[in-house]
């Protein structure tokens, strides 16, 4: 049988590179060998205060921009995660099968947990929610970015449980599918290279939104911090800046680290950094230009009703079966 993948990806703004490279790129990649679930995880944004407004767009583009960069609704399921109920119903299923403690630990619960002033209870069970989107569909591999690796480590936890209590297989036990740092599985920020690129950083130049228009990449990345030398080298460790730079070259320009470094030997960084400006803008250009054509009124809006279909008869199959097993059915 041809294995599952699921994955999601919130839309709580503008996407950026991070997302693209680290995850989507990837979706693309699997969606011929693989059967593909993709979803706008719509509820995982309320988790902390979203514009009503700006959110019912941000969902809608979202959806956009998976299919302009590749993702083929033909082949991939597309959906939004909200218009499935099965996802908030197993989510409390799976809430009765989770330990707080285990869910407190979590580092993104811990970094959010003290930027907020109040702490909602769906920040903390945030992870569940996410364990319930990848077991509704037995899905064997996950793609995300290295950041999303410890809620998928909980998801296998709380599958693993589950299974020992009923003494069979009731879920599938996914397996992350993370690129190394090096091919894009944590593009980091344009200002702070320690820090990984982020939709929600308020220095909207630290990071390359999907559909910041090509001039404005080519300034960000002339701005981007590399450090004091003038070397283009790989090093992650004493050159993080340039080291990220030229990951997002090598994944832009399919060259290895290896060939950009050649090519830029004692060329300095500016030339480095205009041109992987350049190169950025032009990969980006075709697929803004196909969210500008998604944008007519209800082609996005028939593909996901569509998606949630699918989507809805796997579930929806799967939740019954755990709520016997449950003997809440
Ligand atoms: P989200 O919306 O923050 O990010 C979507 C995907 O992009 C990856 N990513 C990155 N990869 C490399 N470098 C970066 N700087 C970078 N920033 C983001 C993320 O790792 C992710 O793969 N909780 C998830 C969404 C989710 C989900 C799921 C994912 C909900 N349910 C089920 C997989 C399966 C999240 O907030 O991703």
């Amino acid at each position: 049988m041809q294995k599952r993948v699921f994955s999601g990806v919130q839309p709580s703004g503008a996407l950026t590179l991070g997302n693209y490279l680290g995850a989507i790129k990837n979706f693309t990649r699997l969606q011929h060998e693989t059967n593909c679930f993709f979803c706008v995880v719509d509820l995982h944004a309320l988790t902390v205060p979203q514009d009503p407004a700006a959110l019912r767009e941000n969902i809608k583009n979202t959806a956009r921009l998976f299919v302009a960069c590749g993702l083929d609704p033909q082949v991939s399921t597309i959906f939004v995660q909200s218009h499935v109920s099965a996802h908030a119903e197993m989510s409390w299923l799976l809430e009765c099968q989770a330990y707080i403690g285990e869910l407190r630990r979590m580092t993104q619960f811990k970094d959010k947990s003290t930027r907020h002033e109040n702490v909602t209870a769906g920040l903390l069970t945030y992870p569940v929610l996410m364990a319930a989107d990848i077991l509704l569909y037995d899905a064997d591999l996950v793609p995300v970015g290295e950041d999303q690796k410890q809620h998928l480590e909980l998801t296998r936890d709380i599958a693993i449980r589950v299974n020992n209590r009923f003494g069979e297989k009731v879920f599938t036990v996914p397996e992350p599918y993370t690129p190394p740092r090096s091919a894009g599985g944590r593009i980091m920020s344009l200002l702070e290279p320690e820090k990984k690129m982020s939709k929600s950083d308020e220095n909207p130049k630290s990071y390359i939104a999907l559909l910041d228009p090509p001039e404005v990449i080519v300034k960000k990345f002339k701005s981007a911090v590399t450090d004091s030398g003038n070397e283009v080298r790989y090093d992650e460790e004493n050159k993080p800046g340039v080291s990220n730079l030229m990951v997002i070259y090598s994944l832009c320009s399919g060259e290895s680290l290896e060939t950009i470094a050649n090519r830029y030997s004692g060329a300095g960084y500016g030339k480095f950094k205009q041109d992987l400006g350049e190169l950025v803008a032009e990969t980006l250009r075709p697929i803004q230009e196909k969210v500008k054509e998604l944008s007519a009124p209800g082609v996005i809006e028939e593909i996901l009703d569509s998606g949630a279909g699918k989507a809805a008869a796997v579930a929806g199959a799967k939740l019954r079966f755990f709520q016997e097993k449950l003997g809440v059915r």
